[in-house]
């Protein structure tokens, strides 16, 4: 076991820290990372987090030398550097702009569900915008029904940055949104996302109860 050269400024309920985990396990980079548990909303900014890094993004990795890289993109590249296995990002080619493009859509997809979880849960009631609400509703059903018509075979073909940014923001849709019942309209994306659930790198990151 080697002595950890880096921090990860992490949450254990952020779907995009949790990204971050489900790489460095599937790249065997565990030991590498010491974790610092790091509390943080849009209006409770956390010191430490925001030296060098003065957006205050989660997650950040200080890395051996000091610096600090964000957001969970760039750091996903830059520990996907780190290991002598096959790349989980692919490094040129059309596979690499259609895999980073299905992580994309992930992304967007948890931005919507982060939007709505800070309306919601930070903001008093009488102050919801409900039209707000449903476009931010509606991105989330446009984008699984997306991967649900037109990827089920590209997530299904292996473990990567697409797969794992689809599965790291279906567990916070179920984390935060346990009612919205997306398994109905997306049988294949479910079926695929129980077989995926069921990797250490997913069991292992599971946002807390
Ligand atoms: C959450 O509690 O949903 C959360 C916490 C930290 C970052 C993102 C989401």
């Amino acid at each position: 076991m080697s002595v950890p050269s880096m921090t990860l400024f992490y949450n254990p309920a952020s779907p995009f820290a949790r990204k971050v985990l489900i790489l460095l396990h599937e790249t065997g980079q565990l030991d590498r990372v010491a974790l610092l548990p790091t509390q943080v909303s849009p209006v409770s900014p956390d010191a430490a987090l925001n030296q060098d890094n003065p957006a205050g993004k989660l997650p950040a990795l200080r890395l051996a030398d000091g610096n600090v890289i964000h957001d969970s993109r760039v750091i996903l590249e830059y520990l996907d550097t780190q290991h002598v296995g096959n790349p989980l990002i692919p490094r040129e080619g059309s596979a690499r702009w259609r895999r980073l493009t299905l992580a994309s859509l992930a992304d967007a997809l948890l931005d919507a569900a982060l939007l709505i979880r800070y309306e919601t849960a930070l903001r008093p009631p009488e102050k919801h915008w409900d039209l707000w609400l449903d476009n931010q509703a509606e991105k989330i059903q446009r984008s699984l029904a997306y991967f649900e018509q037109n990827a089920i075979a590209e997530l299904s073909s292996h473990f990567d940055i697409a797969a794992i940014s689809v599965a790291a923001a279906l567990g916070y849709l179920d984390f935060r949104q346990p009612d919205l019942d997306w398994r109905n309209s997306c049988p294949h994306l479910a079926n695929w996302f129980a077989e995926v659930s069921q990797r250490p790198s997913m069991q292992s990151t599971r946002p807390p109860a």
